[in-house]
């Protein structure tokens, strides 16, 4: 699908994009273990949760749309049956992760734990991902772990069970990686010690903790022992790697006014505020408050007048999604902006440092990819162009924000790849561009 956008003269309204996607498929996850029923509402939609679900039904959990959690009543209310940490089963078939990353990494996890054989596997594109990194954890806490390439690439073949609990220090900093050490930990004899580089999303620490799991988070390091869960209700809150587009939109549109409801802004997320705060970004947060550990607000954003930063060190874990829509703010910023020690962009969706300088340089910005990041000088107007997402859904939703900001029409190839975390994108960018 090709999508063409062109920019409006004024960019106005109030948007609320699909729940967190990370917060969605902890809650799918943990849940379908814990020894109850739970309801959770605003979960994420889009293929990346149709993948969990079928990863996590495959396994025996029992996961149904429900008709309004009496605590929200929204739409996207899904009830999750779990029985205990031991309650799943042996899959009959390979399990598809599609093309998400973390559903393939915290399901591994799980797998790893069980006493079992199963197969997990994922799209084109994520088959190409380094799987590696969970491999090594898994395979020392006792599972026989094998797939392509060396056992670096799904798909992989799991035999799990009788894990033993390890200290492990990350060699990079990933939630991902740290989950699935984690959900594994649950099951494992003795302690599990994950210690981070850097921070990195913290979901899965404190579900675990609201659901009764003995875990103790000291710095960087996080402890669990085994533990059975208690089923946790969540109102998961807006996915704020979504508003991120709409701040940058708002941000960066000479004649913009953008609200955006009820985002998370869990400090292990919310580095996006921070680094469009030092640029110089007029974003308002109003109505701070906190529902089942995890803090969010409302956002406003308004035209601005931007300066380039640097972007690196221990924020780049807090703004690892958003730096392709970052990396756009910076074509309207004043001076130049510098994105270092990013290199795990480059094993995304996409490469995100490749896809995202190939993109905004076909507009005409002035950006040259390094090894690990970016250099981008400012301001520079662009001009409308043919793009391609390359199957990533933050590629596309960055272009298409971009062809809210040039002159002329941009066209995104391979648009419906926005689909995996947010299928209302474009809908919502022709209501907010006023047609
Ligand atoms: C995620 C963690 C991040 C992020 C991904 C979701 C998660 O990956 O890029 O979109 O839900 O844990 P890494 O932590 O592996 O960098």
């Amino acid at each position: 699908m090709r999508r063409s956008v062109k920019a409006p003269a004024r960019l106005d309204g109030v948007v609320t994009p699909p729940g967190d996607k990370s917060i969605s498929h902890r809650a799918a996850l943990l849940n379908s273990i814990a020894r109850g029923t739970a309801h959770v509402s605003n979960f994420c939609v889009g293929d990346d949760r149709a993948a969990m679900f079928r990863c996590l039904r495959g396994l025996g959990a029992v996961i149904r749309r429900h008709s309004g959690c009496s605590f929200s009543g929204d739409a996207e209310c899904f009830e999750i049956r779990g029985n205990g940490l031991e309650g799943l089963s042996e899959p009959s078939s390979v399990l598809n992760a599609g093309n998400s990353g973390t559903t393939m990494r915290l399901v591994s996890g799980l797998l790893a734990a069980q006493p079992f054989f199963s197969v997990i596997s994922g799209d084109r594109y994520l088959r190409q991902r380094p799987m590696g990194r969970i491999v090594e954890p898994l395979t020392q806490m006792g599972a026989s772990v094998t797939g392509r390439a060396g056992s670096s690439l799904a798909p992989l073949a799991i035999r799990g069970g009788d894990l033993e609990g390890i200290d492990y220090t990350l060699p990079v900093a990933s939630a991902q990686l740290k989950s699935c050490i984690l959900i594994a930990g649950l099951y494992a004899r003795g302690q599990t010690t994950v210690r981070q580089p850097a921070v990195t999303r913290d979901h899965t620490e404190r579900m675990m903790a609201s659901m009764g799991a003995d875990i103790e988070v000291d710095g960087l390091d996080v402890s669990v022992r085994p533990s059975e869960l208690t089923p946790v209700d969540v109102r998961v809150p807006t996915d704020s790697s979504g508003a991120a587009f709409w701040l940058v939109a708002g941000c960066c549109h000479p004649n913009a006014r953008v609200e955006i409801k009820n985002v998370g802004i869990n400090p292990s997320r919310a580095g996006v505020l921070e680094v469009l705060t030092s640029m110089g970004a007029r974003v308002r947060v109003e109505n701070v408050r906190e529902e089942g550990g995890e803090p969010s607000a409302d956002l406003i954003a308004e035209s601005s007048d931007l300066v380039g930063v640097e972007i690196g060190g221990e924020m780049i874990p807090r703004v690892i999604d958003e730096l392709p829509a970052l990396a756009l703010a910076a074509c309207f910023a004043r001076g130049t902006t510098t994105i270092r020690d990013a290199g795990e962009l480059r094993v995304k969706e996409s490469d995100r440092i490749g896809a995202t300088v190939e993109g905004l340089g076909r507009l005409g910005a002035r950006i040259e990819e390094t090894a690990d990041g970016m250099v981008i000088r400012g301001p520079q107007a662009l001009a409308g162009a043919e793009c391609q997402s390359h199957g990533d859904h933050r590629i596309a939703m960055t272009m298409g924000i971009a062809g809210l900001l040039a002159k002329g029409e941009t066209t995104v190839v391979e648009a419906e790849a926005a689909s995996a975390s947010y299928p209302d994108f474009w809908a919502t960018l022709e209501t907010l561009a006023g047609r």
